[in-house]
């Protein structure tokens, strides 16, 4: 008997990168090396003092759920993050654990979003979230960006584009695929042309942590406490297998933002959140801070490999571990567009790298992403594999 599938579910659709995965998936079978640079998680394990407090809980049987806003010693530990961290005083009360930046993004679009209201995003963008939109009967509102604004949201965006349905931006620093970041006064821009809309404004920062040549995201905290905040304990802490983020919240939300929770998930997994208390320890974050190193040596030695293979960047990114590049250079009328080159790129380098439109629309046939999650040794080769291909 075929049974009816919501229409809400069927707006959902699946990744193009998923074809390239199959393919790459196949390939491996027949024993072809594929060199994947289109996974965005880090190739690190999580830090030993982590899992080892992960380990931990789990012997002294901490085993039932949490409260639905999470751990209380979690959250003041975010808290104190956040002190330390930023200078900026967010009391625990205001910190919400969900499962990832994913759970995190459902509650907020829950609770913000009424039928067919508008998120406004950057395009391209974190593809997930205009689905997150979709679930909950709302809808997006997509700005095309370009390098001139790093391919970010600007406020002068916010105010053009802003229209009656539209009652949220979201912004992701750094951001998925582009990997730029706002600084302070964008940041404060932004909110203040937000709220000259009566908006609320959403901040994924899901990469803070992951950011290059001394450079350091700001949080939107630091310039408006009545931003909603998306964190998470996947990328910066490399946890993403336990399903660990958070979510700060402005005066007042926390209430709404526990009986979502309650009633959608619970909790998020105990044991990952005994875990994540480890996280902020001084011996995890050298090892972290080590991790960032490597990250910042292999964005600046792919970046440099990838042009001389044709592809280009009209921004150097300052954060998190994605080079999102223009191919237009490489393009004729065998491989017309990016999601050509990205299945080409498999077939004949054997390198696995995401098309531009699993991030939106706009000029996406003319990008890919590459990720930065393997060792730089691998990345080279990858290049030198691809400008072979390419000749
Ligand atoms: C921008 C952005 N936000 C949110 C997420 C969700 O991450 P998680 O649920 O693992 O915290 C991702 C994952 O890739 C992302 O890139």
């Amino acid at each position: 008997m075929s049974r009816p599938i919501s229409k809400r579910a069927q707006a959902i659709s699946p990744f193009h990168v998923m074809d390239i995965l199959a393919q790459a998936k196949a390939l491996q079978a027949q024993g072809h090396d594929i060199i994947h640079m289109e996974v965005g998680e880090p190739d690190f394990d999580t830090p030993t003092p982590i899992i080892d407090a992960g380990i931990r809980a789990l012997q002294q049987a901490k085993t039932h759920y949490t409260p639905a806003l999470g751990l209380p010693e979690l959250r003041q530990a975010i808290a104190d993050w956040y002190q330390t961290h930023y200078d900026v005083t967010v009391s625990a009360e205001r910190i919400v654990i969900t499962p990832g930046a994913s759970g995190a993004l459902l509650l907020v679009m829950g609770a913000l979003l009424e039928n067919g209201q508008k998120v406004m995003l950057a395009d391209p963008g974190y593809p997930c979230n205009r689905h997150f939109a979709r679930f909950v009967e709302g809808e997006v509102n997509a700005v095309p960006v370009t390098a001139e604004s790093r391919y970010q949201l600007t406020a002068q965006h916010v105010t053009e584009h802003w229209d009656e349905q539209t009652s949220i931006a979201l912004v992701a620093s750094p951001s998925n695929p582009t990997g730029t970041v706002l600084d302070k006064t964008e940041l404060a821009a932004l909110s203040a042309a937000v709220k000259q809309q009566q908006g609320s404004l959403i901040v994924d920062e899901i990469y803070h942590g992951l950011t290059y040549d001394d450079f350091e995201a700001p949080t939107a905290l630091a310039v408006d406490q009545d931003a909603f905040v998306i964190n998470s304990f996947s990328k910066f802490f490399g946890m993403t297998g336990w399903r660990l983020g958070w979510l700060v919240v402005p005066e007042g939300f926390t209430e709404i933002m526990d009986r979502l929770a309650q009633n959608l998930y619970l909790a998020a997994p105990t044991m990952s959140q005994y875990a994540a208390l480890a996280a902020f320890e001084s011996d995890t974050l050298e090892i972290l801070e080590h991790r960032r190193q490597t990250l910042q040596h292999r964005r600046d030695a792919l970046l440099p490999a990838l042009e001389q293979v044709g592809f280009r960047f009209a921004v150097k990114p300052q954060g998190a571990f994605y080079l999102y590049a223009d191919c237009s250079a490489l393009l004729n009328e065998k491989v017309p567009d990016s999601m050509a080159l990205s299945r080409y790129l498999l077939k004949e380098a054997g390198v696995a790298v995401t098309p531009g439109l699993d991030f939106g629309n706009f000029e996406a046939e003319k990008h890919c992403r590459f990720a930065y999650t393997t060792n730089e040794e691998r990345l080279l080769e990858a290049a030198e594999r691809i400008g072979r291909a390419l000749r």
